[in-house]
């Protein structure tokens, strides 16, 4: 695991951007192909707006990008709290990317119905052995990562690869993918923000093990690379940095 920090939110949303270019660029070149799930929320708003800039835009051969979701609320497409609206507002109506190549989760329809058409996309387009090139996630203030939330079944699922399940404290429902397909994957990098996150990513990545109550802690990937870039803010309790062998 690598831990990296950056001065303030924009360092860290450039640093963030480079980060999905370098991998995108990589991926391509090696297996033709770059599969990446996004994540919702606040913190990579400012990030999603830079690929999709000139300084950005040009890196990425855009026709071999594939973008998944690593969760969405079950509103519809053009919901406010759609993180399907924020990626199509920050960067998928700014990039010559296909639109069969923007895998949405229908959080318009049933739950439970949405989650099985989206696993049933996942399972198509990976086949049984391969994964994402990239997932990038956030954390909320109570250590949850996707909609992984402390105390639900989600953070134990080891079979399915994508769950919706009502969130009780939020009284909503959710559909997430799960540890399963997320630790599957070639890299996935934690992107964390603001003083509000600082107590929880120490308590994640400091603090005794209990992905129970801190799902985030559930993310380590089977054979590839975690990182997690942070902003000072986020980062100012934390004693370790850099490379840390898990
Ligand atoms: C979501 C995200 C969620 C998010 C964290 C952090 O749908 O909201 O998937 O896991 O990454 O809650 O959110 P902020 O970036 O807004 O702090």
């Amino acid at each position: 695991m690598e831990i990296h920090t950056y001065p303030d939110g924009d360092s860290l949303a450039l640093a963030a951007a480079d980060h999905f270019t370098d991998q995108a660029v990589t991926a391509i070149s090696s297996r033709s192909r770059f599969a990446v799930a996004l994540s919702g929320g606040s913190t990579p708003r400012t990030s999603y707006g830079l690929l999709a800039s000139d300084s950005y835009l040009p890196k990425v051969d855009w026709r071999r990008v594939h973008l998944f979701f690593g969760d969405e609320r079950c509103v519809p497409p053009d919901h406010p709290e759609s993180n399907y609206r924020m990626v199509r507002e920050t960067l998928v109506d700014h990039i010559p990317i296909p639109g069969e190549n923007v895998h949405r989760i229908q959080g318009e329809i049933e739950p439970e119905e949405a989650a099985d058409d989206y696993e049933k996309t996942m399972r198509s387009f990976f086949g049984s052995n391969s994964s994402f090139d990239l997932v990038l996630l956030g954390m909320g203030i109570d250590g949850h990562t996707a909609s992984l939330f402390p105390g639900t079944g989600a953070i134990r699922e080891h079979d399915r690869w994508v769950v919706a399940h009502h969130i009780q404290n939020l009284g909503v429902w959710r559909i997430s993918l799960t540890p399963a397909i997320i630790n599957g994957a070639e890299t996935v990098t934690f992107i964390v923000s603001g003083k509000n996150k600082a107590e929880m990513a120490k308590r994640v990545l400091e603090g005794p093990l209990d992905p129970k109550d801190l799902p985030a802690q559930i993310i380590r990937p089977a054979r590839g690379k975690l990182y997690w870039l942070l902003d000072a803010e986020a980062a100012s309790r934390l004693e370790r940095r850099g490379k840390i062998c898990l």
